[in-house]
Parts: C-alpha cells; sequence; structure tokens
C-alpha cells in the first residue's frame, strides 16, 4: 500500500538515532516485524527507498526509530513536522506467522534485539505485553547512547547490556542470553548478522529452543521483484528477505 503521511515529529534520541511518528492518514494494519519503505527525496539521490521497521503502530500512526546512517537516512532525520512523507508499506512477514512452528505453548519467550534491530522487536513486546503474555526482554548496544528509548524498554521490562558497560551488564547479549535461556525456549530477535550467529549458538546449548530473526539485508526494491536481498537456506534455496521474510526460522538459514 502506498501511503502520502505526514510527520508528526522527528526527534534527535541518542548519538545520531531519531525517532520520528508518522500520521498515515488511516490505519496501515501493521503486525510486529513488518517494515515500511520510505522515499527520502524528491530528487534522484537517493534513488532507492529506505527499508525501516516498524517500531511501534496504533490508530492512524506509525513509529520508526532510525540510525543516520548515510545520505537516505541523513535526509530523512532533516524531515520537519507536518511535511509529506511518501511510505510503501506494511512490508514483509510477521514474527507472529510463525506461532504454528512452536513446538508447545507453554514456551518461554525471550525477545533480543541489538542496534536499531530493537526498533522492530519493540514492536512485538508491546504487542505481547498487550496479550498478558510474559517475556524477558534484552536490547544490546554498543554504548548508552546508542541504546534504543532505554526508558521505554525499561517499562517493558528490558534487560540492557552494552559492549563498553554504560548500560546495564556488560558485554554482549548473548552473554546475557547465556544467563536467562533454559530448555522449552522461542526466541524472537532482530540486529547484525554476527548477534544472530552468537544466539544461535548459545540457543543450541539447550533443549527445544526455536530461533526467529528478522533480517536486516541491504535492499533495493522492497518488494520482491530485485533480488538484491536474498539469503541462501540449508536447502540451498534463495529466499528474498523482503517478500518471503524479513522472518526466518533460524534453522532454515545458512549463514
Ligand atoms: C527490513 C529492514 C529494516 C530496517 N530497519 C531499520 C530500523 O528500524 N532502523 C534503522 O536505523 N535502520 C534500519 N534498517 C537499515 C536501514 O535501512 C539502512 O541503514 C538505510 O537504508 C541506510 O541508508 P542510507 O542512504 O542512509 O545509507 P547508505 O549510504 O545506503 O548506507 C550507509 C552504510 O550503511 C550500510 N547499510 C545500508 N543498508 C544496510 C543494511 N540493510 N544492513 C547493513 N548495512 C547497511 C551501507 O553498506 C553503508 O556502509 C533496516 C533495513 C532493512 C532491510
Ligand atoms: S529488495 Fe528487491 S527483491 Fe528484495
Amino acid at each position: 500500500m502506498k501511503i502520502n503521511g505526514n510527520v508528526v515529529f522527528n526527534k534527535n534520541i541518542g548519538d545520531g538515532l531519531f525517532r520520528m511518528k508518522i500520521d498515515a492518514g488511516k490505519s496501515i494494519n501493521t503486525k510486529p516485524g513488518q517494515f515500511i519503505n520510505i522515499l527520502v527525496s524528491e530528487s534522484y539521490t537517493p534513488l532507492l527507498r529506505k527499508p525501516i521497521s516498524v517500531y511501534d503502530a496504533y490508530d492512524r500512526f506509525v513509529e520508526i526509530v532510525y540510525k543516520v546512517a548515510g545520505d537516505g537516512t541523513r535526509l530523512l532525520s532533516q524531515k520537519k513536522q507536518g511535511e509529506n512523507i511518501d511510505l510503501i508499506g506494511p512490508l514483509g512477514n510477521s514474527y507472529l506467522d510463525f506461532q504454528s512452528q512452536i513446538p508447545d505453548n507453554r514456551c518461554r519467550i525471550i525477545l533480543i534485539g541489538g542496534g536499531t534491530g530493537a526498533a522492530s522487536v519493540h514492536f512485538l513486546a508491546g504487542c505481547l505485553k498487550n496479550y498478558g503474555i510474559p517475556f524477558t526482554f534484552i536490547q544490546g548496544a554498543r554504548c548508552k547512547t546508542q541504546m534504543v528509548a532505554p526508558a521505554e524498554f525499561k517499562k517493558l521490562g528490558c534487560l540492557f547490556t552494552t559492549d563498553d558497560g554504560t548500560l546495564g551488564k556488560k558485554g554482549y547479549v548473548s552473554g546475557l542470553l547465556k544467563e536467562k535461556l533454559t530448555d522449552n525456549t522461542v526466541i524472537y530477535t532482530c540486529g547484525p548478522k554476527p548477534m544472530l550467529r552468537a544466539i544461535r549458538d548459545v540457543a543450541k546449548t539447550k533443549k527445544n529452543v526455536k530461533v526467529f530473526a528478522s533480517f536486516e539485508e541491504y535492499m533495493g526494491c522492497g518488494i520482491g521483484a530485485c533480488l538484491s536481498c536474498v539469503i541462501e537456506t540449508n536447502e540451498g534455496v534463495n529466499k528474498r528477505v523482503c517478500k518471503d521474510g524479513t522472518v526466518f526460522d533460524l534453522d532454515e538459514v545458512a549463514f
């Protein structure tokens, strides 16, 4: 769905981190794990839309949290209140689409967000809380100023890790996961690939642990047409992250 929205606010919330609230004019019926593809400029540079996960969605509003990484996100950070914003979405599948693959509905749930991947799992955490489903929540960042909205995450019971120890436990999310993980657990996660690999390794140390991870591959079209976002499965089949994912069963992905 193509949407012509308006910027409600676009504020700096950390070191290069921004949070934007968009009035989409109507509910866009988004599920946790999905993303929107934003046209950041009317000109030809940058040509491609920028994929950003939905941080929260309610009524006719969508919120995103993003880090300035290059020209596209820098232009996004300069958008002012009331400015028009052109987006396509919601795109991709949802963490919730994997419910039928959960071995036992008494499984514990752990959510893990690393870097700006925390935005994607934040939406899921809010949904689980609304449904009264208990979960353990971990967010990891390089340092305190890179942590996504720590006050809001804290309200959701989130635990923190930082590489330099400036907030929460010093070290990686995988270290804290090692302490918290028990048999019979489902992990939902989004973050950089080295973090996903570390989570996969920790998950293997317990019985009956499933990991569903949202991948943030570099994207071209965002709608399944250009194949720039493919990842390989263990069966040797290529899958498009934008269309077949972004969420995959980690056991299926070769990376
Ligand atoms: C499904 C999806 C959801 C995303 N959600 C978020 C989000 O919620 N918040 C957020 O801050 N970012 C998110 N990203 C990453 C974001 O899309 C990129 O940072 C952005 O497109 C960079 O564009 P740019 O023009 O600013 O920088 P570019 O000039 O395009 O890139 C700047 C640098 O970032 C690298 N880069 C660009 N895209 C990616 C990527 N996908 N993965 C790793 N490195 C990349 C480039 O290689 C380059 O080194 C998401 C990406 C995907 C695919
Ligand atoms: S980004 Fe074009 S197919 Fe996924």
